[in-house]
């Protein structure tokens, strides 16, 4: 008998039900009746308070194609790992109670970043543990693609387009704000994808005036209107060059809702052309994953199955130079992967006439 348990952690995206669609259904085809499946609630919050649903691969039917997570998901930040919960609750040593209790053999956790953090933790307590590459965000360290990543392109990509027909009637420059948390992978594909003239990221960072130019030099080829996607996290070169601590601090004192309000207010005052903002927002993580995620999701819950069935534990599943395979936890935890400012694909992108705003 091998019993498991399941938790997504962390933001959702849209091909969780898949990856863990392909996780129990491998194991099932395996082991038949031979298989017992716990699938916690709302992230490591399931396993912290013993809050499971017994499952059967019956229940990961028909969910190929279904976004958000069947089990729920949370944000169980890694910092605040050793506090304990309003309930006076230890996390770490309830979870690996809860993990005893059941007496699992493997714990799949499909999280990001911070996710990945707690399951290396976990590990070093020795719990089994099998990590999937989850996020639109795509900066996990260890693996060139994380499953929700393609589909939030998609999104993006859509947004950008839909755009461009409005902005075109009234002669706008719009500024679209493009989710990616700290990186810019989200936005530089999306920005390519949707024939952005300006896009800004964080591993990138702009000068104003270079904005402007770019906008201008357009129009005065003949466009009629601009299209700039900002990441969340983009920043300017003066705020780049500031300590951490004092640029923290301006950003607390920012009295509009994200820098997107800014940056769009200062491209009208000083171009004089009407700018407009739009926000895709959380759309990026909704809805079905596309075609190409679908595949991927599948191949890690796959993978991520067989490296149980070996007891290949501790370890994350990775996709590098487009092979699967599996990457210590402990070399992943706690990374984040940026754009390389000199990647192909902004090297393409800026010979295709688009502005970083660094020159
Ligand atoms: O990590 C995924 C992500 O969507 C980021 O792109 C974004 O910064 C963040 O989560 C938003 O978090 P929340 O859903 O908690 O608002």
């Amino acid at each position: 008998m091998l019993r498991i348990g399941l938790l997504t952690s962390g933001g959702d995206c849209q091909a969780l039900n898949a990856t863990m669609r392909g996780i129990v259904k491998t194991l099932a085809v395996k082991l038949g009746d031979e298989l017992e499946i716990y699938g916690f609630e709302n992230g490591y919050r399931g396993l912290i308070y013993g809050q499971y649903r017994r499952m059967d691969p019956a229940d990961f039917s028909g969910i190929l194609t279904r976004g958000g997570t069947i089990l729920g998901t949370s944000r169980t930040p890694f910092k605040k790992l050793d506090e304990p919960t309003p309930e006076g609750i230890e996390k770490v040593p309830a979870m690996i109670e809860t993990y005893r209790e059941l007496n699992l053999d493997c714990l799949f956790m499909l999280g990001g970043n911070g996710s990945t953090k707690t399951a290396n933790r976990l590990r070093e307590e020795g719990l089994n543990v099998i990590a999937l590459p989850k996020t639109i965000d795509n900066d996990t360290w260890g693996t060139e693609l994380t499953f929700g990543f393609k589909s939030a392109v998609e999104v993006a990509t859509r947004c950008i387009d839909d755009i461009h027909t409005t902005a075109s009637s009234h002669g706008r420059v719009f500024v679209i704000e493009i989710m990616g948390h700290k990186v810019g992978w989200i936005p530089l594909y999306a920005g390519v994808a949707g024939g952005a003239d300006v896009v800004l990221i964080p591993e990138i960072p702009y000068r104003m005036e270079n904005v402007i130019r770019s906008i201008e030099q357009r129009m005065e080829m003949g466009g009629r209107f601009a299209i700039v996607v900002v990441a969340e996290g983009a920043i300017s070169q003066e705020d780049a060059a500031l300590p951490k601590k004092e640029y923290k601090k301006k950003v607390a004192a920012r009295t509009s809702p994200s820098i997107v309000y800014d940056i769009a207010h200062e491209i009208e005052e000083r171009s004089g052309r009407e700018t407009r903002v739009a926000i895709p927002g959380h759309t990026q993580r909704g809805g079905e994953p596309d075609a190409q995620d679908r595949i991927f999701a599948s191949q890690c819950g796959v993978e991520a199955a067989l490296a149980c069935l070996r007891k290949e534990f501790g370890i994350m599943i990775a996709q590098n130079d487009g092979r699967m395979e599996t990457v210590p936890l402990g070399k992943v935890a706690g990374k984040l992967k940026y754009v390389d400012p000199h990647c192909d694909l902004v090297r393409e992108a800026k010979a295709l006439g688009i502005s970083f705003g660094d020159e």
